[in-house]
């Protein structure tokens, strides 16, 4: 289908790990759940990273362990090294992400190393992931701007992206971590991108804390992208980006796509619902 336009849900990952107190297991099992009667094909459930650093999300296994797998999605989650892959693999994870940026600084203060040492933690994460026919998904962060740098180079996100691709990514996707990039700047980043690859290996991820997010997606859309990360409710923000908001909400990206005229297949009504308990999470700490 060449109108089919792939919305990959992110709440229950980038969107609670940010929630200062934390969610009971058993509400974000029930959210999770929620969200698998909304049409998605793939929803990124959690992260097996260190509990330190991201207490929030200490929960990972238990709620591989709890939800109901409908057969139809993937439930995904991220793996910054060879320990989180192990576990994740625990957990029966249907795909991983690796995840590093494009800024020394944020990468440093993210998973506390520099870019080229997060790339080489992935290699044992690839391997592993290959025997075990586990797909990986690539992210990069801060590919406009930088919470600490400021502004960060198109060419080098284009570098690392071919370098995921080449590691066995099967797609990268953009992330501007801070949400003040530009159409256009994004624009130049998927055209230094797409120098070495081709646009279904690319997917957006765009945080809206400037309402940039339609705007990049549009942006994107026009290079031949297919596939858009978003938050029921817009939840989220990154714990190492002070101040950056959620993800792009869902339904704006929806509405978005169908004025547009590319299909979804998601069922408004449901993301509605899910809208009200994301709401619910944030404010109340809660589901209900
Ligand atoms: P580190 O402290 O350098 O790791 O953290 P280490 O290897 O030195 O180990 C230290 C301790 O952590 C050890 O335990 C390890 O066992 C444990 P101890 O001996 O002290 O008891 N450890 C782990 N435990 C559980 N799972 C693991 C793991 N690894 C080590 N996987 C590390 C390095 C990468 C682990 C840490 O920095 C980390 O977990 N960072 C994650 C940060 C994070 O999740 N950030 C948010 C997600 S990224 C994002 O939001 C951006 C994105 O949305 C795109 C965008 O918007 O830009 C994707
Ligand atoms: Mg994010």
């Amino acid at each position: 289908m060449s109108n089919f336009i792939n919305i990959f849900e992110m709440s229950p990952r980038d969107g609670l790990q940010n929630e200062k107190n934390f969610i009971s297991t058993e509400d974000k099992i029930k959210f999770i759940n929620k969200l698998s009667s909304c049409g998605f094909k793939k929803i990124e459930t959690s992260s097996f990273v260190s509990p330190k650093w991201v207490p929030q999300l200490s929960d990972a296994l238990k709620v591989f362990r709890g939800i109901n797998r409908a057969e139809e999605i993937k439930y995904t989650a991220l793996t910054p090294n060879e320990k989180g892959f192990d576990n994740a693999l625990e957990a029966k994870v249907d795909e991983v992400a690796i995840f590093t940026a494009a800024s020394e600084t944020f990468n440093k203060k993210n998973t506390n190393c520099d870019i080229n040492t997060s790339l080489n933690r992935f290699k044992p994460i690839i391997q592993k992931a290959k025997i075990n026919k586990v797909p990986v998904r690539g992210y990069i962060s801060c590919i406009s701007h930088c919470p600490y740098e400021n502004y960060v180079d198109p060419k080098k996100v284009g570098e690392i992206a071919n370098k995921l691709i080449k590691m066995g990514c099967y797609e990268v996707s953009l992330g501007d971590t801070t949400g003040k990039g530009s159409s256009e700047q994004t624009s130049k980043v998927i055209a230094e991108c797409l120098q070495f690859l081709t646009p279904d290996k690319l997917a957006g991820h765009f945080h809206d804390t400037f309402q940039n997010a339609l705007n990049n997606v549009k942006i994107s859309l026009e290079y031949g992208i297919k596939t858009f990360d978003s938050s029921v409710g817009g939840l989220g923000g990154c714990p190492y980006s002070p101040g950056a908001k959620g993800n792009v909400s869902t339904e704006k990206v929806n509405d978005l796509l169908l004025s547009m005229g590319y299909e979804t297949n998601l069922n408004i009504t449901k993301i509605k619902e899910c809208n009200k308990i994301a709401l619910n999470l944030k404010e109340h700490g809660s589901y209900e």
